[in-house]
């Protein structure tokens, strides 16, 4: 197969450097874009620097550029001066809560950001596969409308007809998402447009709790790698409503950028795909504080605070059905003790460095 010329957006970011290490490895040509925007949102825990430098050594032929995608000429003049065969769209402004603070950057990065990169891929490159990185939190809390079971350590569906979790038929209107779920609704719901009205090769991923070791874990971002954090350099955790029984399923990376690679080779127009780890992966923030606690030896200090963050989902597990029955040979490959194995070990490292 001819070596593709790939554009990462968000390629210091935790999924973005992934895909840069996955495809490079592979002998395609990637161009990576981030201006290390993480940092703005999230101060310094969010610099992402230290992953632009691992990849640097990690790659052959990466390109890196630190573009804005917000920056309409320059995204333009990129795809003029490069024929893209593949764009995988991974820059975000990636927090629930952050966006509060943040409506109109929010808006810029995720909604109007997305947009330009979709207009540049229309003009230049329509024939590309464009895959675009969205968010479980355009169903907003229509999620927590489906009937629960309490456990002694979880929150789980009672209906049997749930088990497998939120498909992709879950209304998306109606419902409190918080203005980063909105903002994302926006580009998901533009990323459609661009599959159907144009019949560009688009696909939608809608992700579940996303996560790996490049992850710059922050309180507001990054749950299971903040929680490492936490752990082990013994600050304080707080975990929010619903007596720590909330459910979320975990995806590493690696699978993540596998879903895409299935995706780039037979791509369909317009498609939306949940992506997470599935039931298998699934954990109540409870049952992760004792996992990590076990794994690390070290006692968590964490409070609890009887508010729960708005928009928050209570059980979310990621319906793998539709991913898979159009792309067979894809399957989570990582299972949760391996990830939080493999974060543990990339945590300590990374700490010891400084
Ligand atoms: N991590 C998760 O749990 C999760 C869950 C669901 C969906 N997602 C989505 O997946 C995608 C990737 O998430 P992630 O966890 O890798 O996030 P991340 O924050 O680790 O990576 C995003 C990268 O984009 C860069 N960026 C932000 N704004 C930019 C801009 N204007 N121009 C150029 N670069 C910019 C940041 O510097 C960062 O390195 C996002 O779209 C996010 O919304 C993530």
């Amino acid at each position: 197969m001819k070596p593709w010329t790939i554009l990462v957006t968000g390629s210091s970011g935790l999924i973005g450097s992934e895909a840069v290490e996955y495809l490079d490895r592979q002998g395609h040509k990637v161009i990576g874009v981030d201006n290390n925007m993480r940092r703005v949102f999230f101060g310094p825990p969010g610099d992402t620097l230290w992953n632009l430098e691992r990849l640097k050594g990690a790659t052959r032929r990466f390109i890196p550029i630190a573009l804005d995608i917000r920056d309409r000429e320059g995204v333009m003049t990129l795809f003029r001066e490069n024929r893209f065969d593949l764009i995988i769209h991974c820059a975000a402004q990636p927090s629930h809560d952050k966006a509060a603070d943040i409506a109109i950057l929010d808006f810029e990065v995720n909604a109007l950001g997305t947009v330009n990169l979709l207009e540049a891929a229309r003009h230049h490159c329509p024939e590309a596969a464009f895959i675009f990185m969205s968010t479980n939190k355009v169903y907003g809390d229509a999620p927590n409308e489906k009937p629960m079971r309490e456990t002694e350590t979880r929150y789980d569906y009672s209906d049997p007809a749930d088990y497998e979790g939120i498909d992709e038929t879950c209304r998306i209107d109606r419902t409190m998402h918080s203005l980063f779920g909105a903002s994302k609704i926006a580009a998901d719901i533009y990323a459609q447009e661009y599959g159907r009205y144009f019949k560009m090769p688009v696909g939608i991923f809608r992700g579940g709790c996303l996560t790996g070791p490049s992850h710059s874990g922050v309180e507001l971002h990054g749950f299971l790698s903040y929680l490492l954090k936490v752990a082990l350099s013994g600050k304080a955790y707080t975990v929010f409503g619903y007596k720590g029984k909330q459910v979320r399923d975990n995806i590493h990376s690696f699978d993540v950028v596998r879903a895409f690679e299935e995706f780039a080779r037979n791509p369909r127009a317009g498609e939306v795909y949940n992506l997470g780890g599935g039931r298998t992966n699934s954990i109540s923030m409870l049952e992760a504080i004792s996992r990590i606690e076990e794994l690390t030896g070290q006692k968590i200090n964490w409070a609890y605070s009887e508010e729960a963050r708005k928009g928050d989902h209570i059980c979310y597990i990621s319906n793998l059905a539709k991913l898979k029955s159009h792309y067979p040979s894809w399957g989570v490959t990582r299972n949760l003790d391996s990830i939080l194995e493999e974060m543990v070990a990339a945590e300590r490292e990374h700490s010891q460095k400084g």
